[in-house]
């Protein structure tokens, strides 16, 4: 695939990854890409995963040629970009790998690396002439690796982005629901916590005249990239997307989601623009914690256990708060048969979260639901939220 008249794409698509980076449910498959830059010099953008080594050389050779590819462009270590190193430089020996003096350390860590390997180490700012395209790395720590650059090719305006404005979702598939959602779920699963680190590299960015985006991950972009440059400003400096309430549960004997479900249609019928519920303990929780960045209000509903919370409730809460949530409005809802604390026990975990504002109202539930009017104040109070 041409993604302008001197770079290709060589990338592949998983639809065997059960779990990707042992975690992520990703019903439409995944992504690697990689991408080979031809001028004067060669230069071949990452690997791909360790799943893929035949048809991604494949793809490579069939892009080369008769041509030896000049570069290896190492933009991110991390194995589901990196994994064919070794199985490229068996094939390509005299190729120079290129990558910063941290990419090479966990070169090291992950690989035998032959000691003659020819390497290129680059700082940042620093440029690679391939002939016509001039190649600028830009580091970009800890999005999502300490190690991790960016490439600007200046003649086509392109931005080799590495995991950034990736998505979930393998690009032979249609994704029904845009590109957000999926990049949404992948940027506040793998990225949210560096939010300041993503937020220098958009600065960076800015300076750039960018025409293409080529993440490691889904789509090339190509057309209005103020879209995507948007979203990712706004995620990355924690700000809600959506106005709107999300509503995280669990419950045990379905007590505790009755009240959150009741809560949800006092919303609507209250007009909130979006309503958004999830059962932690059976929907999928990074799909939760997206939602939870999207809306600009969250209700946690959960019951008091072994003197703490539920543990879904708990692993949730501290998935938000290792990525530094911040900036919305909190409301809580408990229950517990004999000495509800769950409340007491959320508003905790938040303590060192920076700008959050609990409601007034806490809703506490001794066993099931008596009285709708503590549910109905919660609504009235996150609509003036
Ligand atoms: Fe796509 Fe951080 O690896």
């Amino acid at each position: 695939m041409k993604v302008t008249n001197d770079i290709r794409y060589v990338g592949v698509n998983d639809h065997q990854v059960d779990l990707f980076e042992g975690q992520y449910v990703v019903p439409l498959g995944m992504a690697y890409n990689s991408y080979v830059i031809l001028d004067e010099k060669i230069a071949v953008m990452d690997t791909v995963d360790v799943n893929f080594k035949e048809e991604w050389l494949a793809n490579v050779s069939e892009v080369l040629g008769d041509r030896k590819p000049d570069y290896l462009i190492v933009q991110h270590m991390e194995p589901d970009h990196s994994a064919n190193i070794a199985n490229f430089l068996e094939v390509y020996p005299d190729t120079t790998v290129v990558g910063n003096a941290k990419t090479f350390v966990m070169m090291e860590q992950f690989f035998d690396l032959d000691p003659n390997m020819k390497r290129q180490v680059v700082k940042d700012g620093e440029t690679l002439s391939l002939g016509s395209h001039e190649l600028t790395f830009v580091f970009a720590p800890m999005v999502h690796w300490p190690e991790v650059m960016v490439t600007y090719d200046s003649k086509d305006k392109v931005l080799f982005s590495a995991d950034a404005f990736g998505k979930f979702g393998a690009n032979d598939v249609e994704d029904p629901e845009g590109w957000a959602c999926e990049a949404r779920r992948y940027y506040f699963g793998i990225v949210g916590k560096f939010g300041m680190q993503a937020q220098n590299l958009l600065k960076k960015a800015a300076g750039l005249d960018i025409a293409v985006i080529c993440p490691l991950h889904g789509p090339v972009l190509s057309e209005n990239l103020g879209y995507y440059l948007d979203l990712y400003n706004t995620w990355s400096s924690y700000q809600p997307e959506s106005d709107g309430v999300f509503i995280a549960y669990t419950s045990v004997y379905g007590n505790t989601k009755k009240a959150a479900l009741m809560l949800a249609e006092e919303l609507k019928a209250k007009g909130c623009p979006k309503v958004s519920v999830a059962d932690l303990a059976r929907d999928d929780m990074p799909e939760a914690v997206e939602d939870a960045f999207r809306y600009n209000r969250i209700v946690l509903a959960t019951t008091t256990y072994n003197g703490d919370i539920f543990p879904t409730m708990k692993t949730f809460i501290e998935h938000l708060t290792e990525r530094q949530y911040q900036n919305r409005t909190i409301a809580l809802i408990e229950n517990g048969t004999w000495a509800p604390t769950a409340a007491r026990v959320m508003k905790g975990m938040f303590e060192k979260s920076k700008n959050i504002t609990f409601t007034e109202t806490v809703v506490t539930i001794k066993s099931a639901l008596k009285d709708d009017a503590a549910v109905k104040q919660m609504a009235d109070e996150l609509m003036q939220a």
